[in-house]
């Protein structure tokens, strides 16, 4: 196990009406003047915004809004959200909504006292010092923004899509969360979320690090508990105790909990991230095509920690490594195709991936190598798409 510092410093508001501490958590914060962020339009139907506002309104807080934040966010209303801020004069932002809301304020927050292009941060010639804050009511349990200081924004021209991890500076003041306001998401969403926050404890669960026996416990049990939620969930949507555990699973598997002690990988994400910019699928869906494929590409070449996987999270029961790492990657993919994700390109709705154009693009964007699990190069990482058609 290595040597690690966590801090994290969101403080969380868990359970029924938690939306209604909007105006008390942000003036407990010292947030008396907030740009409100939020999505395409289901905040506004189901209420919440109006629920937000009344709240504000009663807490005195002079606010403006930013709607109409589109799923893989652009640079476009970050540069909207900076020069409304600067305008207005004011210092504080809360995103409504999911990852693509809660980025976009981030990057809003960073951007607003800095006095070169936000892009700076993204591009790395900029290292983030300081931010204003950012509370969050979440909507959809997936990304796992509200309770991590990173931030992903897709630069429009060229598609560039980067993620941007600091270890404090952009991590929300709180989160609240209402575990109810997520029954309205449509099956693909719920399902979508959940092979996201799947996807960012397996990104810090496959480690070369040994001897991480206590982070890998909270990971499998994480794990286990996602999918047996998952399915109920699924079938039952306004099942409230699925919903609630779910909800909180996507904040813990993104908090850097599971990631103490230890090396992470990250480069499914990182190769997600190329589709989504690219074709504009949804990260989660995009990350049940790719995920397996790379547990496939490791299983052949260092099966220990996939096999382990299988065993421990899907009761695989092989002496073997590869073939128990196999065996736990076929029934990774039948509990996604179960939750209807798509485990192929075709199925994620892309005919004929451009697997040239993403690993030109990948390399680009993040370096020649990746990884942290084993390091990977253009040709490895093409091998990864190809398993993934
Ligand atoms: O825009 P609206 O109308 O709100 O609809 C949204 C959107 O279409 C809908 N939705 C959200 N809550 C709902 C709802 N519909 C009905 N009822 C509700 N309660 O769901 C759709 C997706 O919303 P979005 O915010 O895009 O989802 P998500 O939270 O999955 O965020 C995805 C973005 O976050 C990035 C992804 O790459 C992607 O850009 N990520 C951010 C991370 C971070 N900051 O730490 C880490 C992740 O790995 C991820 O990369
Ligand atoms: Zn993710």
């Amino acid at each position: 196990m290595d040597n690690f510092r966590y801090c994290t410093p969101t403080r969380y508001v868990f359970g029924r009406g938690a939306e209604m501490e909007a105006g008390t958590q942000l003036l407990a914060n010292g947030m008396d003047s907030v740009l409100m962020v939020y999505g395409g339009g289901s905040a506004e139907r189901s209420g919440l915004l109006a629920r937000v506002r009344e709240k504000l309104h009663e807490a005195g807080i002079r606010f403006e809004e930013l709607g109409g934040i589109e799923p893989n966010p652009t640079d476009g209303p970050v540069r909207r959200g900076i020069e409304m801020m600067r305008r207005g004069g004011l210092h504080a932002l809360l995103a409504v909504g999911g990852g693509s809301a809660i980025d976009t304020a981030k990057a809003i927050a960073l951007g607003v006292p800095y006095e070169g292009d936000f892009w700076d941060f993204f591009a790395g010639r900029a290292t983030p010092q300081k931010a204003l804050p950012v509370g969050v009511v979440l909507t959809i349990p997936a990304a796992g923004s509200e309770g991590s200081g990173n931030c992903v924004i897709t630069l429009e021209e060229g598609l560039h899509k980067i993620s941007l991890r600091t270890d404090e500076v952009l991590r929300p003041r709180f989160a609240l969360l209402n575990p109810e306001l997520t029954m309205t998401l449509p099956p693909c969403q719920t399902a979508a979320g959940i092979a996201d926050m799947m996807a960012h404890i397996m990104e810090r669960y496959f480690t070369p690090t040994p001897d991480c026996e206590v982070t890998d416990r909270l990971a499998e049990g994480l794990l286990k508990a996602i999918i047996e939620e998952a399915t109920k969930a699924m079938s039952r949507p306004d099942d409230y105790e699925a919903r609630a555990n779910i909800m909180w699973a996507g904040t813990l598997a993104h908090n850097g909990i599971c990631g103490t002690g230890r090396r992470e990988d990250w480069t499914s994400h990182a190769m997600e991230h190329e589709i989504s910019a690219v074709y504009g699928v949804t990260h989660g869906a995009g990350l049940a095509v790719v995920f397996p494929a790379w547990m496939t590409f490791m299983a052949m070449r260092s099966p220990g920690k996939i096999a382990q996987f299988g065993r421990r999270v899907f009761d695989v029961n092989d002496p073997d490594d590869t073939s128990a790492a196999l065996e736990g990657i076929g029934r990774l993919k039948a509990f996604y195709t179960s939750i209807g994700l798509p485990v192929s390109f075709a199925a994620l709705g892309v005919e004929h991936p451009d697997i040239d154009l993403l690993v030109a693009k990948l390399h680009e964007n993040k370096g020649e190598e990746i990884g942290g699990y084993l390091r990977l190069r253009a040709d490895d990482t093409r091998e990864i798409y190809t398993l993934a058609d």
